[in-house]
């Protein structure tokens, strides 16, 4: 068990509502330069990748540094849990070093084991399961396009993964609604769905895209292949090949509705190129409000910034 207690950022849940939309203001103030404090200062954070990427990796980064600290890049090349060192003996060992942990990996029990064995907070920088960081990312650049996200439609168009359930997580517990539209077999979680009926949540899972994005205010997609799905990838063409965001579906949505990808995106597949980079798509924005989230995480989870 844990040697002294930390909290944790494995999913959205983890932080209450109002957390969240505090959270969310102390990332506003971070992206507009309001928040020059750092926190930070003096601490580490370890970072550990079992699989690849661009945007959590260098946001993480840059973002440990601009609050004063310091951040590690582990690959599974170079650490000894690559070559089967046990989960706690890392997290206990790591727990000597740094501050806090940062984690990618493949499955969600393994992040859920770290934080069991830690001493300091553990945050999920994406599973097989969820991708907590980038939905908070994702809602920071509804709100800084749309307003207030409470009282607002999503459509969630393709494949029922690891951000599919981060959204529907959200919407349970952050009061909007959500319209989930995925082919018969790659449905969404089905803890997540069964809390979000159980919990009276306003989100429908259909097989329409159409139905799905009528009166959505934000349209939103994934590769239909996530990391670790290679093999499944002209399996998956097959199945999504009616899921792809087109202008023609984007023109069934609101006229303002604004379109987002958490990337690395296949122009072609599962959005065209006239919706990723047309007029609605903010997707660079929205690639930005990672560094901005993550540090109010770090802030409040590692640094003792109060919500
Ligand atoms: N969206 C996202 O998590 O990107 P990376 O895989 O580049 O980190
Ligand atoms: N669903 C994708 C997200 C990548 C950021 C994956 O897991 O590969």
């Amino acid at each position: 068990g844990a040697e002294r207690p930390h909290r944790d950022f494995l999913n959205i849940a983890d932080f209450s509502p109002a957390e969240t939309f505090a959270l969310l203001d102390l990332a506003e103030r971070m992206r507009t330069g309001a928040y020059t404090d750092r926190p930070l200062a003096g601490k580490a954070l370890a970072m550990i990748f079992m699989k690849s990427s661009t945007r959590t990796r260098m946001s993480f980064e840059v973002g440990a540094n601009q609050l004063g600290g310091t951040a590690h890049f582990l690959s599974p090349r170079d650490v000894q849990l690559g070559r089967g060192e046990p989960i706690p003996d890392t997290a206990r060992v790591l727990s000597r070093y740094v501050n806090g942990i940062m984690i990618r990996t493949f499955a969600h029990q393994d992040v859920v084991e770290l934080a069991e064995y830690a001493s300091i907070p553990i945050i999920n920088g994406l599973t097989d399961l969820s991708h907590p960081c980038q939905v908070m990312a994702d809602i920071l650049t509804v709100q800084q396009h749309l307003g207030d996200i409470r009282g607002k439609t999503v459509a969630w168009i393709g494949d029922g993964n690891n951000m599919a359930n981060s959204w529907i997580e959200a919407a349970t517990h952050l009061g909007f609604a959500l319209r989930v539209a995925c082919p018969e077999g790659y449905d969404p979680d089905e803890a997540f769905l069964a809390d979000a009926a159980e919990r009276g949540a306003d989100v429908q899972l259909l097989r329409d895209p159409r139905e799905a994005v009528a009166n959505a205010d934000v349209v939103t997609t994934d590769v239909w292949a996530s990391m670790g799905q290679e093999e499944e990838q002209a399996k998956r063409a097959l199945a999504f090949a009616l899921y792809q965001v087109d202008g023609e579906l984007m023109a069934h949505a609101h006229a303002h509705a604004i379109f987002l990808h958490c990337l690395p995106a296949h122009r072609g597949e599962e959005v065209t190129a006239e919706v990723i980079d047309g007029p609605q798509s903010v997707v660079w924005d929205e690639a930005e409000n990672r560094l901005h989230i993550q540090k109010a995480i770090m802030a409040a989870l590692m640094g003792n910034v109060p919500l």
